[in-house]
C-alpha cells in the first residue's frame, strides 16, 4: 500500500480500510533535530511494543488513542488522524533543553507538571509557543488546547503511577494529539522512550533516548533492559 508519509521514527502506510493508517517503526535513531543519527537493529521491534503497550494501558484507564492493533513485530493499525501540529510537552522535572534554558540543575523537581506547547515543525527547530499564539494562528482553538492540556495531565498521572511500580521516575514526555474525521481528539503518533525521560529512582540510571543523544550506554541495550524490567515482550 501506498508509502503516505516517512518521518525520522516511523512510515506511515495506507490501508484498504477507511480512515486506518498502517504505521512501520522504523530502526532509525535521530536526536537534536535530525543532526545526530544512526541506524539501531532492533529498535523498531522494541518501540512497536512499547508503544503499543503504553496505548493499551492508557486506554484501560480511559485515555482514547489513535492505536487498533500490533500486526507485526514492526507494525501497527491506527486510525488515522490530522495530527494537531503541537508538541505536547509535560515536565515534572527540569532535564534537557528546560535544564539549559532556564539554568537549574538537571533533576530540579517542579512544583508541579509544567507543560510546555511547541510547534511541530522541523524547518523551525520545534519554537516554543504560548497558548496566544496557538489560538491567534488557529493551530488549535481555547477549547481543544484546554482538552489537550487536561488530556496530557491526566496521562501524566496514569504513566507517573505505573512507572512507580518498577522504581522509575518519569522526568518528561512528548506527546501529539490529531483529530479523526469527526472531530475526536485522540492521542496519536507514539509513546516510547524516544519520546520521554525515565530514570531509576534510586541510581538515575537513565532508560531513554538521552543513552544515544549523549553516548552514554548502547540504545538497542538499554531499551531492552527497560522491556525486561517492565516484562514486556
Ligand atoms: N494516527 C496518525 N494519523 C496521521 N499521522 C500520524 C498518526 N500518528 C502519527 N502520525 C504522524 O506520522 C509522522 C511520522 O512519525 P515520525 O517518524 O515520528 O515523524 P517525525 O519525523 O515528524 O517525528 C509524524 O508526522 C506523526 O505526526
Ligand atoms: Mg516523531
Amino acid at each position: 500500500m501506498e508509502l503516505l508519509y516517512e518521518g525520522k521514527a516511523k512510515k506511515v502506510y495506507a490501508t484498504d480500510i477507511k480512515n486506518v493508517l498502517r504505521i512501520e517503526y522504523k530502526n532509525s535513531a535521530t536526536a537534536f533535530n535530525g543532526v545526530k543519527k544512526d541506524v539501531i537493529e532492533g529498535k523498531g521491534i522494541l518501540n512497536n511494543l512499547f508503544s503499543s503497550y503504553f496505548f493499551d494501558l492508557l486506554r484501560k484507564e480511559g485515555i482514547e488513542s489513535h492505536f487498533l492493533q500490533k500486526i507485526s513485530d514492526t507494525e501497527q493499525l491506527v486510525t488515522q488522524v490530522t495530527i494537531i501540529p503541537l508538541e505536547v510537552i509535560v515536565r515534572n522535572v527540569a532535564a534537557g533543553t528546560l535544564a539549559k534554558r532556564i539554568g537549574v540543575e538537571e533533576g530540579h523537581i517542579m512544583k508541579f507538571p509544567v507543560i510546555e506547547l511547541c510547534y511541530k515543525r522541523d524547518d523551525l527547530g520545534d519554537p516554543m509557543l504560548n497558548d496566544d499564539h496557538i489560538i491567534a494562528l488557529d493551530i488549535a482553538t481555547f477549547d481543544e488546547l484546554k482538552e489537550l492540556k487536561q488530556k496530557a495531565l491526566r496521562i501524566n498521572e496514569v504513566l507517573i503511577a505505573y512507572f512507580k511500580n518498577f522504581n522509575l521516575d518519569l522526568i518528561d514526555f512528548k506527546i501529539e494529539f490529531g483529530k479523526t474525521a469527526d472531530g475526536e481528539i485522540l492521542l496519536a503518533d507514539e509513546v516510547s522512550p524516544d519520546t520521554c525521560r525515565l530514570w531509576d529512582a534510586t541510581t538515575k540510571q537513565k532508560f531513554d533516548k538521552d543513552v544515544f543523544r549523549r553516548d552514554i550506554a548502547p540504545l538497542r541495550e538499554t531499551y531492552q533492559a527497560l522491556a525486561d524490567k517492565l516484562g514486556i515482550s
